[in-house]
């Protein structure tokens, strides 16, 4: 691995998964519109890699712009082949992943996260660049499957953003059927990625009303909102919450470098693996283990169930462990530590 290009480095998953390939001392370039995240994160990666004495600014290099402007792309790809150290594979974060927006707003999420994906694909192609690794979701499987999920079972999305990821994972597939040894693609299909980076320097950060269940939580314990909505008493679960996937974003990372490392092994390949921890927990449980990890109370109140919503969802994690030999090592009490550090800290950085 020479140069890795990182769409969407600066993100929260991105962010993580950057720090993680500069600590292991490899290249990288990263691209970031800043729609959903900030210059900032560069110095948070920049500080934890001082502390380690790791830190080299020439392995990294940051490109701001947007992965719909094909020229854009093409120039940062040209640029790192002129300095002498061309891109040979891509880690493609960079989109928009809020569910309920994606539906109010179906034709920016297709532009964004199918055609600039397919702009992505378009370049690597013109430069012989062959190695991708895709985020998708566990929202590509919907509802009405087998639980666990399996890789194998049917892709039935129930919304916009959802429709976004399939077609992507449906482009790349199509990609490696017309010529399988041109390319070696990865498609993980993450879970619940929750948490922070030990260190409190680096973590999620959005920049509207949470949608997902975690930065809520962080939000109301530092007071930024007055209470926690629980989506539900009354669903078909023993504490009648529902159950989740949660995957430290830390061990998130990691899977990055490992699924890599796989393909780059590889002359050709075509992969798609479940990232999970392969655990389910309740949204009672994450709540109570928030509160005692960190001493303090999650106001929280019981209300309606949110449309789209299923009672359980927990990934089967057989095929990434069988190939990857890799289990996330985090616990659930190491995510909600580490995610109310980053908060904790991000609100006495805003104070
Ligand atoms: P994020 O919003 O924190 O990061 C995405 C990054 O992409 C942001 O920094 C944003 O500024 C950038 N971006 C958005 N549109 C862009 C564009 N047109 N051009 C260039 N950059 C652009 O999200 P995240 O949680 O880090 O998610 C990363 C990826 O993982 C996304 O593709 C998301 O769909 C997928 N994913 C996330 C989760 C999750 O729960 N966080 C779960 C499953 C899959
Ligand atoms: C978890 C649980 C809610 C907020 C979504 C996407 C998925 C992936 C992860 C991107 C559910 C409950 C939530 C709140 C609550 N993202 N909840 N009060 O829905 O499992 O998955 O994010 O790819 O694709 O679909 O995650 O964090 O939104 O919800 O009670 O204020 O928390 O009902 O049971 P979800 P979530």
């Amino acid at each position: 691995m020479k140069n890795i290009l990182i769409t969407g480095g600066t993100g929260f998953i991105g962010s993580h998964t950057c720090l993680n390939f500069l600590e292991e001392d490899l290249n990288i370039t990263i691209i970031d519109s800043l729609k959903n995240s900030s210059r900032n994160v560069l110095k948070g990666i920049k500080k934890i890699l001082e502390l380690s004495n790791k830190y080299d600014e020439n392995k990294i290099n940051f490109y701001e712009g947007d992965i719909r402007n094909t020229d854009f792309l093409r120039k940062v790809f040209l640029q790192a082949k002129n300095k002498g150290n061309p891109i040979d594979g891509v880690i493609h974060f960079a989109g928009l992943k809020a569910v309920g927006e994606s539906v109010l707003n179906p034709i920016i999420y297709w532009d964004v996260n199918v055609n600039g994906s397919i702009n992505l694909f378009k370049i690597m192609e013109e430069n012989n660049c062959k190695t991708i690794l895709f985020s998708s979701s566990a929202t590509v499987y919907g509802n009405s499957q087998k639980i666990p999920f399996n890789e194998s079972a049917s892709i039935k999305p129930f919304n916009t953003y959802g429709f976004t990821k399939a077609a992507v994972e449906n482009i790349l597939n199509n990609m490696f059927d017309s010529d399988s040894l041109k390319w070696r693609i990865g498609i993980l299909r993450y879970f619940n990625p929750i948490g922070s980076h030990p260190s409190g320097l680096i973590g999620e950060n959005p920049n509207h009303k949470p949608e997902n269940i975690f930065p809520y939580i962080c939000q109301v314990a530092s007071g930024l909102r007055e209470k926690l909505y629980i989506f539900g008493n009354d669903w078909p679960t023993p504490d009648g919450t529902c159950y989740r996937d949660y995957i430290h974003v830390v061990d998130l990372a990691e899977v990055h470098k490992i699924a890599l490392k796989y393909l780059f092994a590889r002359d050709s390949a075509n992969l798609t693996l479940n990232v999970g921890k392969g655990k389910p927990y309740s949204v009672l449980e994450l709540v109570n283990t928030f509160e005692r990890v960190n001493s303090l109370k999650i106001e929280h109140e019981f209300s309606f169930r949110r449309d789209g919503d299923i009672a359980t969802s927990y990934a089967d994690t057989s095929k990434m462990y069988n190939l990857l030999k890799w289990k996330p090592s985090k616990s659930l009490e190491d995510m909600c530590k580490d995610g109310w550090n980053w908060q904790n800290n991000l609100v006495s950085i805003k104070d």
